[in-house]
């Protein structure tokens, strides 16, 4: 059975950062926030090491599995298979714009081709009870994809998008998160994906107000909490990504949402001395504390000890990491150190 919970807020799925160890670290810093794997495609489910793609700690849950596919008998497999692992979610991708997933008929590419993604969200929901969400943008552009949906690569106009969110919810995804800026597929990277074409939040106010039944959630750009509660009168929920990562106690923010009260104040302190337990299971394990702790570099954003903290978690040695937690304890700015978040 799938889990249960309320849904107001997300952080975006991001490769090489929404990784095992961030969700941990996220999890200390809000315990309500539906988290996101990295994407990871169809065929690396289906012919990879799935354990180490898709094992996780129970403490990550709510989480979503992010999926990147370009058939939908591909995708059923891969949903079948990550049914051994208790996400609370499945998403689809159809919104990433890199060059090497638009080549393999992945992400974002797949806008130009809506009646592909209806079966593909099919083929989803017939390999699971569990709720199916799809990650778009509000169109694309391109000079080499053309499809009889997008005959001129172009696919900007609000009625096509209107006409893209009838066709795909047919198969009744619970949510469409939808990046508020077209993606250009060629000529441009990834990061300049997530900053050249602007945001455009009014068009997707007007596709709720458009399409009632659609459950929308809104990304792109959003950095604080009053933002998040101006959305929230639009639209059904929030995905955050990049101040989420970049600025992690912007998270500890977001229980608030749901007017959720931590048992016990969350300082910087409680944070790392939360911590250091994960750390030394993974120094015993001999996985790769290092990694783990790069996710924390941006704890004191902003603060006094920024940058002490992040040259004490990046200067690579060899010494034990959650021992170098420990002292960094007793270093760093006290006041900052227990200051509420
Ligand atoms: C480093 C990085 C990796 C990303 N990887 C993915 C991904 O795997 N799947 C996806 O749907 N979007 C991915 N994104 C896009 C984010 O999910 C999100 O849509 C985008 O960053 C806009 O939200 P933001 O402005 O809040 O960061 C990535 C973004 C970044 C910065």
């Amino acid at each position: 059975m799938p889990n249960t919970f309320e849904h107001k807020i997300s952080i975006a799925p991001m490769v090489d950062k929404t990784d095992k160890h961030f969700r941990f670290f996220a999890r200390l810093l809000t315990k309500k926030t539906l988290l996101y794997t990295e994407m990871i495609t169809a065929q690396a489910i289906i012919n990879g090491d799935r354990k180490r793609l898709l094992d996780f700690d129970s403490i990550e849950n709510p989480l979503a599995l992010q999926i990147a596919a370009s058939n939908p008998e591909e995708l059923y497999q891969a949903v079948k298979l990550a049914e051994d692992w208790d996400y609370d979610e499945i998403n689809l991708n159809a919104g990433c714009p890199s060059d090497r997933v638009s080549g393999n008929m992945m992400g974002a590419c797949l806008m130009a081709y809506p009646d592909l993604i209806f079966e593909m969200l099919s083929a989803m929901k017939s390999a699971t009870n569990k709720p199916i969400t799809v990650k778009h943008r509000i169109g694309i552009s391109s000079s080499k994809v053309t499809s009889p949906f997008m005959p001129y690569g172009e696919f900007k106009d609000y009625d096509q998008l209107v006409e893209f969110i009838n066709i795909i919810n047919k198969a009744n995804p619970v949510r469409n998160i939808i990046h508020a800026r077209i993606a250009i597929l060629e000529g441009l990277s990834p990061k300049e994906n997530r900053e050249i074409p602007p945001l455009d939040y009014e068009l997707v106010y007007k596709l709720k107000e458009d399409t009632p039944k659609a459950n929308i959630e809104i990304n792109g750009g959003i950095k604080d909490l009053d933002q998040i509660k101006e959305h929230l009168n639009h639209v059904d929920s929030v995905m955050i990504g990049r101040e989420a990562y970049s600025n992690p106690v912007f998270m500890a923010k977001f229980d608030s949402l749901y007017d959720y009260k931590h048992p016990v104040s969350l300082t910087r302190r409680s944070i790392i001395e939360d911590f250091i337990p994960y750390i030394e299971n993974l120094e015993r394990s001999g996985e790769n504390a290092h990694l783990a702790l790069s996710h924390t570099l941006g704890l004191f954003q902003n603060m006094p000890g920024s940058s002490q903290w992040k040259r004490l978690i990046s200067t690579p040695s060899r010494g034990s990491k959650s021992q170098l937690l420990r002292e960094a304890l007793s270093s760093l700015p006290q006041d900052i150190l227990d200051k509420e978040i």
